[in-house]
């Protein structure tokens, strides 16, 4: 299969990652919207026509399948991505409330939802966690995450006092949804701030999961050809790309 991702810039790749170790696709073709990153600050008009520009980059090449690896798009543009698509389209907040679903059995576990404003804004998140009988969900945008991870400030002092301007007032959650591309880069900050106990949710893992329980994986691919492009400056997309896929 051939599997076009789009994100709204670099956060995407932590998507590309799991299906990468997860060998699933024979070729997978990036695309970062570089040029107008972020979506998380914009509204909904505006996200669901930058998502119907990207479909109709996507049409260049002949994909079996578009995953849209960015929440704040997934929780917005799905349904008009998928109306002007001509194969089928995934979001990430659908495959992550399933997998927090199937992580926690317990219908009022705490659930703690993260992302940008947009998708915080969106409760997409939530109204799918309510849909499948969960009450006791929080949701708090932590936008500030995106550029620090961006500036590759993973750890100490202005980290830490990000979690707890964020974070203060709330008790470690059963299930933290990174609702986010870039939180995954963090999630070792996150887990040390809340604790052990507390199960991250994961973009990547959780569309790697919901693939699997759709459609039948028997083939793997260890070297699957893999093509990035941007709306700006494509040379820094895939330097980072190098570094975050491929680099220990
Ligand atoms: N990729 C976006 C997301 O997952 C984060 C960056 C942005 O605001 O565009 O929501």
């Amino acid at each position: 299969m051939k599997v076009g991702v789009f994100d709204s810039g670099i956060g995407g790749l932590t998507v590309v990652k799991s299906l990468l170790e997860h060998q699933l696709f024979e070729e997978i073709i990036y695309f970062g919207d570089t040029a107008r990153v972020p979506y998380g600050s914009k509204d909904k008009n505006t996200i669901i026509r930058y998502a119907i520009e990207a479909v109709e980059f996507f049409k260049n090449f002949e994909l079996d399948l578009i995953i849209v690896a960015c929440n704040t798009v997934s929780a917005y543009a799905l349904n008009e991505m998928k109306e002007s698509a001509t194969c089928p389209v995934m979001g990430v907040v659908e495959a992550g409330a399933l997998a927090t679903a199937n992580a926690m059995n317990n219908k009022s576990s705490n659930i703690l939802v993260i992302g940008t404003n947009a998708t915080i804004n969106s409760h997409a998140y939530e109204n799918s966690l309510k849909e499948q009988g969960y009450s006791n969900i929080q949701a708090k945008a932590t936008p500030l995450f995106v550029p620090l991870v961006e500036e590759e400030i993973l750890d100490g002092a202005i980290l830490n006092a990000t979690l707890s301007h964020y974070f203060d007032s709330f008790k470690a959650p059963d299930a933290l949804i990174l609702g986010c591309t870039h939180f995954p880069i963090i999630s070792s900050a996150l887990s040390d701030y809340f604790g052990d106990k507390t199960l991250l949710i994961h973009s990547g893992d959780a569309i790697v999961e919901y693939l699997q329980r759709k459609f039948d994986f028997y083939k793997k691919y260890q070297n699957p050809k893999i093509e990035f492009f941007a709306s700006e400056n494509p040379e820094a997309l895939r330097n980072i790309a190098n570094k975050w896929l491929y680099e220990k």
